[in-house]
C-alpha cells in the first residue's frame, strides 16, 4: 500500500476522512479528545507540506437528518485550539456553497465539512453522494480507523474516484500495533476480555482461540460462562440462550490448549445501583437475588498472576460496572496490572479506554486503539472495508 509520504500533496486538495465521533459533556463541549489528538500528526504533516486540507467526519447517529446536537461546531472549535489555528466549518459536506469554500482553502490551510451523516446517502454508501464528495479533492486520506469497519460513502464509495488514496498516520499505527499484538506477538499472548455481553464478542472470542495463549474473562459476560459451568450466579446478568455456546467455546479452548481464566470471586450487590448493598463473595456464594457487578479481590490476584509473565496483552471490555465507584475496583486493578506488565499492551473499545483514563494509567499502556467496533472486527479476524478500499 502507498503511504502518505509517497505522495506529493503540495497545493493539492486532500480529503481527509477522520473519526471525530467523540463524547460531549452537558455543556456541549468535547469531553474526551483522544480521537482528535491521535489525528494531529497527519494534519500537522499535511499542513506543513502545504496541502489544502478538507476534513470530513461523522458524529453520532443523526439518521440522515440535520440534527443540531450533532453539528461539528464544537469539534471544529476544539481542533482549532489543538492546532493553534482557525478551523472554519462548512455549513454542509456537499453542494455549491461547500465547493466554493473548498476552492478558497489556501495551501497549508484547512476546512472542516459538516457531519456526513446529515445525509442518509453516507451510510448507504451511495454512489452519487460518494462522487460529489470525491469531486471536492484530488487526494484521499483515510485516517478514520474507528469507522473503517463501516462500508459508508466517505470510507468506501469515495475511494473509487481517487488514484491517490492512502492511509493516514493514525490508521497505519492502528494496523501496525494490531499486527504486532495479534499476528506476530511475543508470547505469552494474554487476552483480557470483559464487557456486558458474550453475544457481541462471540466471533472475536472464537478467533482469539487460534491466537492467544491465555484468555481472561471478566465483566458481566463472564457470568454466562460461569453459569454454563454449573455455578449459581443469582440474579446476575446472563445470556441464557448462549449457555451451550459458552460451554462449546470452553471445550474448544481446552482442545486448542488455550488456558481460560474465569473470576473465582465477585463483588455482588442487591441491585444495580451506586448505593446498592454489596460485598465480595466467592462465585459459589452469590446470595440468591444478588448480582455480580465486579470481579472480586481474589480474582484480581489470580489475574495478576496470569498477566505477570505476559509479553503481549490485548484488552477489550471492563471487568465490571466501573462507572459506579463501588464496582470499579476490579477494572482499575486490571488497568494497573496491564500498565505495570513488561509487555506490549494494546487496548481497544470506548469503555476500556475510559476505564484506563480513569485509572490514570493511559500513559503506561503501549497503545490505546481509537476503535470500538473496528477494533472488535479486527479481533474477529476480518478485513475492514475501509482498509480494503485503499488497496
Ligand atoms: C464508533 O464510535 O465506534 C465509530 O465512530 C462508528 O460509529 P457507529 O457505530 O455509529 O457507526
Amino acid at each position: 500500500m502507498k503511504t502518505l509520504r509517497d505522495l506529493d500533496v503540495q497545493d493539492k486538495k486532500v480529503l481527509v476522512r477522520v473519526d471525530f465521533n467523540v463524547p460531549m459533556d452537558d455543556k456541549g463541549e468535547v469531553s474526551d479528545d483522544l480521537r482528535i489528538r491521535m489525528v494531529l500528526p497527519t494534519l500537522d504533516y499535511l499542513l506543513e507540506q502545504k496541502a489544502r486540507v478538507i476534513l470530513c467526519t461523522h458524529m453520532g447517529r443523526p439518521k440522515g437528518q440535520r440534527v443540531e446536537q450533532y453539528s461539528l461546531a464544537p469539534v471544529a472549535a476544539h481542533l482549532a485550539k489543538l492546532l493553534g489555528k482557525p478551523v472554519p466549518l462548512a455549513p454542509d459536506c456537499i453542494g455549491p456553497e461547500v465547493e466554493k469554500m473548498v476552492e478558497n482553502v489556501a495551501s497549508g490551510g484547512l476546512l472542516m465539512l459538516e457531519n456526513l451523516r446529515f445525509h442518509p446517502e453516507e451510510e448507504k454508501n451511495d454512489a452519487g453522494f460518494s462522487k460529489k464528495l470525491a469531486a471536492l479533492a484530488e487526494v484521499y486520506v483515510n485516517d478514520a480507523f474507528a469507522v473503517s469497519h463501516r462500508a459508508h460513502a466517505s470510507v468506501v464509495g469515495v475511494t473509487t474516484h481517487f488514484a491517490d488514496k492512502v492511509p493516514g498516520f493514525l490508521l497505519q499505527k492502528e494496523i501496525d500495533y494490531f499486527h504486532r499484538a495479534f499476528d506476530e506477538p511475543q508470547r505469552p499472548l494474554v487476552a483480557l476480555v470483559g464487557g456486558a455481553k458474550v453475544s457481541g464478542k462471540l466471533e472475536a472470542l472464537e478467533n482469539m482461540l487460534d491466537k492467544v495463549d491465555r484468555l481472561i474473562l471478566g465483566g458481566a459476560m463472564a457470568n454466562t460462562f460461569l453459569k454454563s459451568q454449573g455455578h449459581d450466579v443469582g440474579a446476575s446478568k446472563v445470556e441464557d440462550e448462549l449457555l451451550d455456546t459458552a460451554r462449546t467455546l470452553l471445550h474448544k479452548a481446552a482442545e486448542k490448549k488455550v488456558k481460560v481464566y474465569l473470576p473465582v470471586d465477585v463483588v455482588a450487590a442487591d441491585r444495580f445501583a451506586p448505593d446498592a448493598v454489596h460485598k465480595a463473595v466467592t462465585i459459589q456464594d452469590i446470595p440468591a437475588g444478588w448480582m455480580a457487578l465486579d470481579i472480586g479481590p481474589a480474582s484480581v490476584l489470580c489475574f495478576k498472576e496470569v498477566l505477570a509473565d505476559a509479553k503481549t496483552i490485548v484488552w477489550n471490555g471492563p471487568m465490571g460496572a466501573f462507572e459506579m465507584d463501588a464496582f470499579a475496583r476490579g477494572t482499575m486493578a486490571m488497568a494497573h496490572e496491564v500498565a505495570a506488565a513488561h509487555a506490549l499492551s494494546v487496548t481497544g473499545g470506548g469503555d476500556s479506554n475510559a476505564a484506563i483514563e480513569q485509572s490514570g494509567e493511559a500513559g503506561n499502556i503501549s497503545y490505546m486503539s481509537t476503535g470500538g467496533g473496528a477494533f472488535l472486527m479486527l479481533m474477529e479476524g476480518k478485513e475492514l472495508p475501509g482498509i480494503k478500499a485503499l488497496q
